[in-house]
């Protein structure tokens, strides 16, 4: 079975975020079960694509409207992932030192014609083709309806959603640039007067999938506008639960932490990683420490963040860590807050990919209060760390965390205030006083098997479901 993944990201090429870790992961795990899983991403001009070497395989040029754009497909040299990898080149469109920007319509555009054009070209052809969102959310539309690409109709296509707040409008003004296809049939692209990618993927793709069960449900009652839409197309819409890649992301081997560490030697391992990181953002080790990791958005609540940690840190005996970028007026709150509780909290604005992982292995609780949370990934990782997830129930979160008063190893919160959320901390910091309690939690949570093993399988078994 050849299935070809179409994404903007990809780890370790280029993250920006969860995508990047489900298509780096998902492809290797279905080669396991014995698929031939293969990626195609933009060439953008980042560290990864510096030091490696690549092959071009292909060489033609897309025709964007009236203009003419040269492209290559390229292929990695050395077979240094599980799965093989190939880029569009684009020099002038794609290979930037950035994945998203303002100009994204015609990069994503250009990236999505490029790619179907190749596959044109392809003797052997996938079987399946298995779009990551938005950002190539026109290739159902073109395969059914481009004249040019009539010979790939019978390739399923499926169109999985990570995130349905985002659908890459465009307004009709574009529309030349799609490659020609018959405009009585305008009304698949279209959603509220614009070009909606993510409407069309829904509308044209032979199955949908959502990255977790719970989310499925929820974007029938609030999807940025395509309730609607999703709710009609249901029976194609199925929710699976993202999975991790459990050699990446795993305490006993990780290059990146401090000390590693295995459920045998959890205490002395954690210790480790803990002391490093409160040397490091002096920060008191004799306290819990609780971490955010994550972008700087609506969606994660964090601009909640500055006043829950304030109040917290006003009367709780703990420490704080935050990781993370997003928002200036957020981020400018975040770092004014440090000169008030020096010793006790501490946040590094950027991303870190190193620092994210010492903080899964070194902190005790990780916080995530989501407004919107499709999967999520983070609280798996901080499980396989032995950190006690802090969530807010909705999306992923609601499907992976079970609250330690339902005889689970999480703490979950129902909605998105600060006084919930500091609520929340507060039944954290009472949870690890008791040691014992604490120290056999997080013994249980590392044993939690979220690998993508079972969600690979659900994939081909959903690739294998269409007739
Ligand atoms: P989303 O994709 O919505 O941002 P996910 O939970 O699916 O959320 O995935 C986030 C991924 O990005 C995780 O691998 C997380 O560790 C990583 N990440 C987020 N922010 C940062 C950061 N500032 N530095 C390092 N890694 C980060
Ligand atoms: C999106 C979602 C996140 C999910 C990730 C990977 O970025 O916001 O919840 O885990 O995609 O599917």
């Amino acid at each position: 079975m050849r299935i070809m993944h179409v994404s903007a990201e990809c780890y370790p090429i280029a993250k920006v975020g969860g995508l990047a870790d489900v298509v780096g992961a998902l492809p290797k795990y279905q080669n396991l079960i014995g698929a031939d899983s293969s990626v195609i991403m933009p060439f953008y001009n980042n560290a990864f694509t510096s030091k490696y070497d690549f092959s071009t395989i292909f060489d033609s040029q897309i025709s964007l409207g009236n203009e003419l754009i040269k492209f290559s497909v390229l292929k990695l040299s050395e077979s240094i992932l599980d799965f093989d990898i190939y880029f569009i080149d684009i020099k002038a469109l794609l290979f930037k030192d950035y994945v998203y920007s303002a100009d994204d319509t015609d990069r994503f555009l250009a990236f999505q014609i490029a790619t179907l054009d190749w596959i044109l070209t392809l003797k052997d052809k996938p079987d399946f083709i298995h779009c990551h969102d938005h950002h190539t959310g026109l290739i159902p539309f073109m395969t059914q309806e481009s004249y040019k690409y009539e010979s790939l109709n019978k390739i399923p296509i499926i169109s999985t959603i990570h995130n349905a707040q985002y659908q890459g409008w465009m307004s009709h003004d574009h529309l030349y640039k799609i490659p020609e296809f018959n405009i009585k049939n305008i009304g698949l692209l279209d959603w509220n007067g614009v070009i909606n990618p993510l409407a069309a993927a829904i509308k044209c793709a032979w199955r949908i999938t959502t990255v977790s069960p719970s989310y499925m449900e929820e974007l029938k009652i609030e999807a940025n506008g395509l309730e609607d839409l999703l709710s009609h197309e249901s029976l194609k819409v199925v929710g699976i639960l993202n999975g991790i890649d459990a050699d990446v992301w795993n305490p006993e081997t990780d290059t990146f932490i401090i000390e590693n560490y295995d459920v045998t030697s959890i205490e002395s391992g954690k210790k480790s990683n803990k002391e490093w990181l409160c040397s490091e953002f002096n920060l008191d080790q004799d306290k819990p420490l609780f971490a955010f990791i994550g972008r700087l958005v609506g969606e994660k609540g964090a601009e909640l963040l500055p006043d829950v940690f304030e109040k917290t840190l006003e009367s709780d005996d703990i420490s704080i860590l935050l990781l993370g970028s997003g928002f200036k007026e957020t981020e400018s709150k975040l770092l004014e807050l440090k000169s008030n509780h020096n010793g006790f909290y501490n946040a590094y604005i950027g991303y870190d990919e190193k620092l994210s992982h010492i903080i899964y292995a070194g902190a005790d609780f990780l916080l995530m209060p989501s407004r919107v949370e499709p999967c999520g990934l983070n609280q798996m990782y901080s499980l396989r760390y032995g950190t006690v997830p802090v969530v807010r129930r909705i999306g992923g979160l609601k499907d992976t965390v079970i609250d330690i008063d339902e005889d689970g190893f999480g703490i979950c919160h129902e909605s998105v205030t600060v006084d919930e959320i500091v609520a929340a901390i507060k039944k954290a910091s009472k949870f690890y006083k008791n040691q014992k309690v604490f120290n056999k939690n997080r013994k249980l949570i590392m044993g939690i098997d979220h690998s993508w093993k079972v969600s690979a399988k659900a994939y081909i078994n959903l690739y294998k479901s269409i007739n």
